[in-house]
């Protein structure tokens, strides 16, 4: 069944969790979200959150925590040595990932400077399904390059393709050949695939993958923070998984790999910490080094003790059926409802959060007035609605006379935080939608009025043209 037929043929997508305590939010006004807006230099990192109605800026640590969650803090040990919740965490992950090696970090970012710290540096190579933006920075930051060889770039055509977060495995005996595998530092699986769309991996692929980097000797990295949303798509996409359930699906996976990243901000269920798993005993050695050095103990990293409580629990939560299902809908839901208003959207619609191809739904305003940064300004003065750009001011570098060397797409992400928005919050998005097609004639372009030298998207200023 497609995706939009699936829409139609279900009942409301109900939430399978009711609400114990609420966080009152800020209703505002139009006049009010533009006079913030135009405070913040038109950058919507810059404003307050108090002031955003519904945050879809990131998926990352924005999450709700449940009930046995929130109890399991009450139980944190806080010794510095060989906590119980430490004894819980190392168990639950273990079991997860088969791997004997078990190190706790306080997120994502510092599990990938430990390792790739440690496989990187000059004339090193890494190649990617695609980087996420901290996996490539740490790995640059080493002085190693890495290379993204996508099997599709996230054009947002509408054939139905069910794994675009895949590798392109042709592309990557290239590489090797080209490199060669004494230079190749590993191959590194980003699972689901987040900057390709939050688009999921096929357990096929991985495991082509594995059997090329077995043949060349060669290290495969799973970075896996959204592991579980990836297992749902391959349980209910991929032949011969339909009987298997999510969790079994992740284990799966996660034991092809030599090392698991884990940023756990995400299907960790916790609003802060990370992991790293490591197969060889050298390898952790030296991993143990540098965790001592830079976050903290073997025994508790980066986290507190009821933090590691929070984060055993979250873990197991997150592979209920009922949950992962609501989850994948409650996206799927919100892109095909934005399909089905005419909005362009990357096809099909991945996990964590749905991409819409501004340069589509603007096409009257030019990639150097960025069509992205319209969108993002338009969902937080009509809706006060929070998203991010993904195009050419996040990606945009410039040529020797200065003119833009545009992104390759000029994408908007809309990410969903785990078990915070209702399905009237989502209702209420698409609604939003309504007014801005209907005004989008009228929308122009912007001019960035001051940039620093790096990563401009957080802190640029703009004007309205
Ligand atoms: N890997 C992937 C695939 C990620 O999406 C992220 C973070 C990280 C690593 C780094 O983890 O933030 O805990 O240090 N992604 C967030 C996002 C920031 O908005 O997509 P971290």
């Amino acid at each position: 069944m497609t995706q939009t037929a699936a829409a139609h043929k279900e009942r409301t997508l109900a939430e399978p969790f009711r609400i114990k305590m609420v966080e009152p939010l800020k209703m505002t006004s139009e006049a009010y979200r533009q006079s913030k807006l135009k405070a913040a230099g038109y950058n919507p990192f810059l404003l307050q959150a108090e002031d955003v109605y519904i945050d879809l800026l990131t998926d990352s640590g924005t999450g709700a925590m449940s009930d046995r969650q929130w109890a399991g803090m009450m139980l944190g040990d806080e010794s510095y040595a060989g906590a119980k919740s430490w004894n819980k965490l190392e168990a639950v992950v273990k079991e997860l990932c088969g791997m004997p090696y078990i190190l706790p970090t306080h997120q994502g970012r510092a599990a990938e400077r430990i390792l790739y710290g440690i496989l990187g540096g000059k004339g090193k190579v890494f190649i990617s399904n695609t980087h996420f933006d901290t996996t490539r920075a740490n790995i640059e930051f080493t002085g190693a390059s890495a290379i993204d060889i996508p099997e599709v770039y996230p054009t947002g055509t509408d054939e139905d393709m069910p794994f675009r977060g895949n590798i392109d495995t042709g592309s990557l005996l290239g590489l090797i050949s080209k490199y060669k595998p004494e230079n190749i530092a590993a191959v590194v699986m980003t699972v689901t695939n987040n900057s390709s769309g939050g688009q999921p991996v096929s357990m096929a692929n991985v495991k082509a993958v594995r059997a090329i980097c077995d043949e060349h000797g060669i290290m495969l990295v799973i970075d896996g923070c959204r592991i579980a949303e990836n297992s749902y798509f391959v349980k209910h996409k991929e032949p011969g998984f339909a009987l298997h359930s999510c969790k079994a699906i992740a284990q799966e996976m996660l034991r092809l790999g030599d090392a698991f990243i884990m940023s756990a901000k995400k299907d960790g269920m916790v609003n802060m910490g990370g992991l790293l798993t490591v197969k060889d005993e050298a390898l952790s050695l030296k991993c143990i080094n540098m965790l001592i050095i830079s976050e903290g103990f073997t025994t508790y990293g980066g986290l507190s003790g009821r933090d590691m409580e929070a984060l055993a629990v979250g873990l197991e939560e997150v592979f209920d059926e009922g949950y992962l299902h609501y989850r994948i809908r409650s996206t799927g839901f919100l892109g095909e409802g934005l399909k089905a208003k005419g909005v362009p959207v990357v096809w099909p619609i991945g996990g964590h959060a749905v991409y819409i191809d501004a340069g589509k739904l603007f096409p009257d305003i030019p990639t150097d007035q960025y069509p992205g940064q319209v969108l993002v300004c338009e969902l937080y003065t009509k809706g006060g609605i929070r998203s991010v750009e993904v195009g050419s001011v996040m990606f945009g570098k410039y040529d020797a006379a200065g003119r833009l060397i545009p992104a390759r797409q000029e994408l908007v992400r809309l990410a969903i935080p785990r078990r915070v928005y209702t399905q009237s919050h989502i209702e209420y998005v698409l609604d939003v939608f309504d007014d801005i097609l209907a005004d989008r004639e009228r929308c122009s372009g912007y001019k960035i009025t001051w940039e620093p030298p790096f990563l401009r998207h957080f802190t640029a200023r703009f004007e309205q043209l």
